[in-house]
């Protein structure tokens, strides 16, 4: 994927899903959201977390406005709350124009999270949200690059 250099913004949110998500909503809404995407020069990774998504976006500072508000008004979720929001010199997820990975309870991948709220609206009032959302990503970071 072609990345334009430039000053970058991470945004990292969570919202609800308005239903249940299966594995066919998600491959529909991973493929449009890639395409876009490479188009703008975004990558990341999304979550499918204890029933929530959690999200994290990076691209260039110009495009991230207007695509987190079209995300925001998209009727499959609700309740989108940005928890960061930073300039960043270097991608996490470079190579990615959006991971995925959905964690049930029990996955080892959640080990560490025994913490973690069920619903995104008590994870955002959690003191640490960033660092809990930073620490979680971060688990995901090596096995894509
Ligand atoms: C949880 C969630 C995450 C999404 N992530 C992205 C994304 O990373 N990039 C993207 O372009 N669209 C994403 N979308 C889809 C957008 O809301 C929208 O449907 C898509 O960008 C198509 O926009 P368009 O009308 O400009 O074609 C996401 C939607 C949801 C519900």
């Amino acid at each position: 994927m072609m990345l334009r250099g430039g000053v970058l913004r991470e945004i990292v949110y969570v919202s609800t899903p308005t239903r249940p998500i299966g594995d066919g909503d998600i491959s529909a809404l991973l493929s449009r959201a890639r395409e876009k995407n490479e188009r703008l020069g975004v990558t990341g990774m999304l979550l499918l977390v204890a029933g929530g998504f959690l999200q994290l976006l990076e691209g260039p500072t110009d495009v991230m406005d207007p695509l987190v508000e079209s995300i925001r008004r998209d009727q499959r979720h609700t309740d989108l709350t940005v928890i960061l929001q930073r300039e960043i010199e270097r991608r996490s997820f470079p190579v990615w124009p959006m991971g995925y990975r959905r964690l049930d309870p029990g996955d080892p991948k959640l080990k560490g999270f025994n913490d973690l709220p069920y619903r995104p609206a008590d994870f955002v009032q959690l003191e640490n949200a960033q660092g809990l959302a930073a620490k979680l990503l971060r688990g995901f970071q090596t096995s894509h690059r």
